[in-house]
């Protein structure tokens, strides 16, 4: 089964894609490593908790909850944990297991980075979302009232174990919204993905191992490469904000209830690939195939009610903001993108005018 390198100036290290990985976790853990605090929630845990508890049976470990939802992702939570990890006698020699979505691989990871100054963590997620994106790359955090992940840091973890078989019992809105960001990946970089997701969407969407594996690898691959050529904020890790820079605009507009992140995400590509059609970066025929892409694994929710305007107004606050000069990432073609700032104010109001209903 397909592993990637990750190769970071802080840590190198694997990223597994294998079906029954879970079950052979005692594997990946450090032979000296003291107590294992596994990082997940109630709801994950019920529905996948027993895998790892028995692949866990013969190492000393803790199982601890973190409250799920994106409101709870704060720093609070998190200082409770401790706090209850030093009461079950965790020490220097300690380290976490993030079992989870998104959220988890986030705070679990983010907690491994300043308990006592940093300690291991192993990276296991269960959504698609985190499979091909949050657990890769070693960044962590939680929210601030202010905006999302405004504190954290970087913290690569030992090894990211991706087991595809955990996404059985993921609801099929989280599965799609997870795809959005594997279709990113297929734009930004992999034509033979894009290719594939296009020709085989009906295996694709019912879940198929075989389909979901390759899917994922590709995705996974394509991730470790950019976070290994460039880990920090550089030029190339740009290209993964494909889409994200309009979609943090409608998930912050919609105060975080009424998309998911790879849904908003979905939009933010429409969003983009008609803005590169308003600047000349794409042409008719490959910003057709995005779309005729979007709608195929589509919908997302409504749009209704939401002013463009508003949308606009956002924009200028994303965090990723230089000096305040939005940077887009927009199509060329399929399988390669382009960042550029300075684009007129007049085009970004026009294509977030034609990318709502
Ligand atoms: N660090 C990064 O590079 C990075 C990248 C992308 C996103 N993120 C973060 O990821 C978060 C979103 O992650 P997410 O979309 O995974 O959301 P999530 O963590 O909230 O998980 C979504 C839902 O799925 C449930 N779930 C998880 N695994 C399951 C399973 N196997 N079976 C059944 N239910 C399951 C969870 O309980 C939850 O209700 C955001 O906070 C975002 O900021 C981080
Ligand atoms: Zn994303």
């Amino acid at each position: 089964m397909p592993e990637f390198r990750v190769e970071t100036p802080q840590r190198c290290y694997p990223a597994i894609v294998e079906r029954g990985i879970v079950s052979r976790t005692a594997k990946y853990l450090p032979p000296k490593a003291g107590k294992v605090f596994v990082v997940s929630t109630e709801d994950v845990w019920r529905h996948q908790g027993e895998v790892l508890a028995n692949a866990l049976a013969s190492v000393s470990h803790e199982a601890l909850f973190l409250p799920g939802g994106e409101e709870r992702k704060r720093l609070a939570p998190l200082e409770e944990l401790a706090e209850e990890m030093l009461e079950r006698g965790a020490d220097r020699t300690s380290m976490v297991i993030a079992y989870g979505g998104g959220i988890v691989n986030d705070m679990a990871g983010f907690l491994a980075a300043i308990f006592m100054r940093g300690i291991p963590v192993v990276q296991i997620p269960t959504t698609l979302l985190a499979q091909v994106d949050a657990a890769i790359g070693g960044k962590t955090g939680v929210n601030l009232l202010g905006g999302k992940n405004l504190l954290g840091s970087f913290h690569q973890p030992l090894a990211v174990l991706i087991d595809p078989a955990l996404l059985d019992t993921l609801p099929d809105r989280e599965y799609r919204a997870g795809l959005y960001e594997i279709i990113k990946a297929g734009i930004i970089r992999e034509v033979g993905l894009f290719e594939f997701l296009e020709d085989c969407s009906a295996e694709v969407l019912a879940r198929e191992p075989d389909a979901v594996d390759r899917i994922v690898a590709d995705s996974v691959r394509m991730k470790a490469e950019v976070v290994s050529a460039d880990e920090r904020e550089g030029d190339l890790r740009r290209i993964l904000n494909f889409g994200h820079t309009f979609g943090h605009a409608l998930e912050a507009e919609t105060h975080y209830t009424r998309f998911l992140h790879g849904e908003a995400v979905a939009w933010g590509m429409r969003a983009a690939v008609h803005l590169g059609r308003l600047t000349g970066h794409v042409g008719a025929q490959d910003g057709g195939r995005i779309l005729a892409m979007l709608e195929t694994y589509g919908p997302i929710p409504p749009l209704d009610g939401i002013s463009a305007e508003n949308l606009f107004a956002r924009l200028a606050h994303d965090k990723k903001t230089v000096q305040g000069n939005v940077h887009f990432v927009l199509p060329v073609r399929i399988g390669e993108v382009t960042v550029i700032s300075g684009v007129a104010e007049k085009l970004v109001r026009e294509s977030i005018e034609q990318a709502l209903p």
